[in-house]
């Protein structure tokens, strides 16, 4: 009997501390925002820290967690079997620049500092939590790591290695072995770093060190041609007039509002610059990619409106640079796709004995988006400019979704029972392209018809000239 009474009284006696302590904690918690909002106008008051699912989307510094596709079961397509994967991608969440690291860390304290005796003399609209959260920052990056591969970013492209293997297990087999697989990418530590991390997710830890990485191409007509594109350079990348939109966008009123919004819930007396909220931004942005699951103290003083704001001078940004709005932008970026499309070919025409079953290549955005345009991928039907973002709210091309850290495209050949087909992958989910009809499975009959021309007039040094 007593046996039984103890545990059943300690246990009873544990939940009732256990809700007293809830009711508590809840109590306090209420009577912080009372104390807040008795000094703040109610209707603008909120705390980031009580978010469950802030905003997420950063642009390109949008962390891939938020594309991923977790289902890899195996593909099979009715009669068919795989026969060649190739893959371009954009590597994983990284530092910025050592440049940008010492802005960072300069700027953000003092910042922060002015933010925390604001507050303490009243003014703004942050809520006691994000204070905290504030005062507690420090920058942790090495200033030194200039742009490398974060711990995030390694394990971004070994899952997604791994995933792709467990979606075709036939095709994309253990060990490696120099005849079925080609690595290659960028002169860069972030690049190295995600073809090593991608191989290791396939290959596993023991079988990496034989994963054979091609030599670095210098110059690299294949995963850096903008570098060697005259024609973009002078009228694209170094003329001011290419980004126009983005100027005028920074000069908006959308972006004063930004300006207006984070001034006030910070309290400052005069209105910050665009620099100092890019700062902040920037830190928000990283601090998210490195950590997705933890809060970043500096995206609290944005609302969310504010981050789609920010969010869209971005995308305005790669358009002009990298996307549709200069057709020099993806002419010149024809070569991956006379890559793979050659490569495709030799394989249905069986033109090779030789036929690598992966190809993978590491680049970066820039590679990445100007190829995605060349595929017609992600095309508006109307431009986007300064003056539409409302108009522009469903858009195609929005980086955060298909230029996150780790984006990719991945094309697959099929030998099925009636022909060959091709299915395009984005972030690990199938995609229609265009001219394939509405299947996401094209015959290849049709891929020719739409790429065979664009892969047969790739002559860079041409399309180049200025
Ligand atoms: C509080 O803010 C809202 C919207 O920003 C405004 O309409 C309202 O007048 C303000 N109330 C007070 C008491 O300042
Ligand atoms: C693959 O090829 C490279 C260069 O030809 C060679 O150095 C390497 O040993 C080869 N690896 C394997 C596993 O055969
Ligand atoms: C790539 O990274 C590996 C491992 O860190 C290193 O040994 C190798 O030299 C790097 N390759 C290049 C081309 O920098
Ligand atoms: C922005 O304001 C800060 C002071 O908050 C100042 O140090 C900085 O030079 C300004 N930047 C620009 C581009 O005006
Ligand atoms: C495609 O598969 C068929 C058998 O289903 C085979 O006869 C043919 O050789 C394959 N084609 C290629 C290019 O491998």
């Amino acid at each position: 009997m007593s046996k039984l009474f103890f545990p059943i009284l300690l246990s009873l006696c544990l939940v009732l501390l256990v809700q007293a302590g809830k009711r508590s904690s809840k109590e306090s918690k209420k009577e912080k925002h009372n104390k807040a909002s008795n000094l703040k106008n109610q209707s603008d008051y909120y705390c980031y820290d009580d978010i469950d699912h802030p905003y997420v989307f950063f642009a390109t510094k949008t962390s891939y967690r938020w594309n991923r596709n977790k289902n890899d079961d195996e593909i099979t397509p009715p009669g068919c079997v795989a026969q060649q994967f190739w893959l371009l991608s954009r590597h994983g969440s990284r530092n910025p620049s050592t440049g940008e690291m010492m802005t960072l860390k300069s700027i953000l304290p003092l910042i922060q500092n002015e933010i925390i005796s604001n507050y303490k003399a009243g003014k703004g609209s942050l809520c006691k939590d994000d204070v905290e959260n504030l005062e507690k920052w420090v920058f942790r990056a090495n200033v030194n790591d200039d742009e490398y591969l974060v711990k995030e970013g390694f394990k971004e492209l070994e899952d997604i290695g791994d995933r792709y293997q467990d979606r075709f297990p036939k095709l994309i087999t253990k060990p490696f072995t120099n005849s079925s697989y080609i690595f290659k990418h960028t002169e860069s530590e972030r690049t190295n770093a995600s073809a090593r991390a991608f191989a290791k997710g396939i290959f596993g830890k023991k079988d990496l060190p034989n994963v054979f990485f091609q030599e670095l191409s210098s110059p690299d007509s294949l995963l850096k041609f903008d570098e060697l594109c005259s024609k973009w350079k002078k009228e694209v990348h170094k003329n001011p007039k290419a980004s126009i939109e983005k100027k005028l966008f920074e000069e908006s009123d959308e972006i004063s509002s930004v300006i207006k919004s984070v001034t006030n819930r910070l309290g400052f007396m005069s209105p910050l610059n665009l620099s100092d909220i890019s700062e902040m931004y920037t830190m928000c942005t990283f601090d998210k990619a490195w950590r997705p699951k933890k809060l970043s103290p500096w995206c609290a003083v944005f609302s969310k409106e504010d981050l789609k704001i920010l969010e869209y001078r971005e995308d305005l940004k790669y358009y002009y640079e990298d996307g549709y709005g200069f057709p020099i932008n993806y002419e010149q970026a024809c070569m991956p796709l006379k890559d793979v499309y050659d490569s495709f070919r030799q394989v249905v025409e069986g033109t090779t004995s030789s036929n690598p079953k992966g190809i993978f290549y590491f680049t970066h955005t820039a590679t990445l988006l100007k190829v995605m345009a060349r595929f017609g991928l992600f095309k508006d039907a109307i431009e986007m400019t300064h003056s539409n973002r409302h108009l522009m709210k469903k858009r195609e091309w929005r980086t955060s979704l298909i230029n996150s850290f780790a984006a990719h495209l991945a094309l697959v050949l099929f030998n099925c029972s009636d022909g060959h087909y091709i299915t395009a992958y984005v972030q690990e989910r199938p995609i229609k392209l265009p001219g394939c009809g509405s299947d996401e499975l094209c015959k290849y009959s049709d891929f020719k018809k739409q790429y065979e021309k664009l892969a047969a007039s790739c002559n860079i040094d041409e399309i180049c000239r200025i």
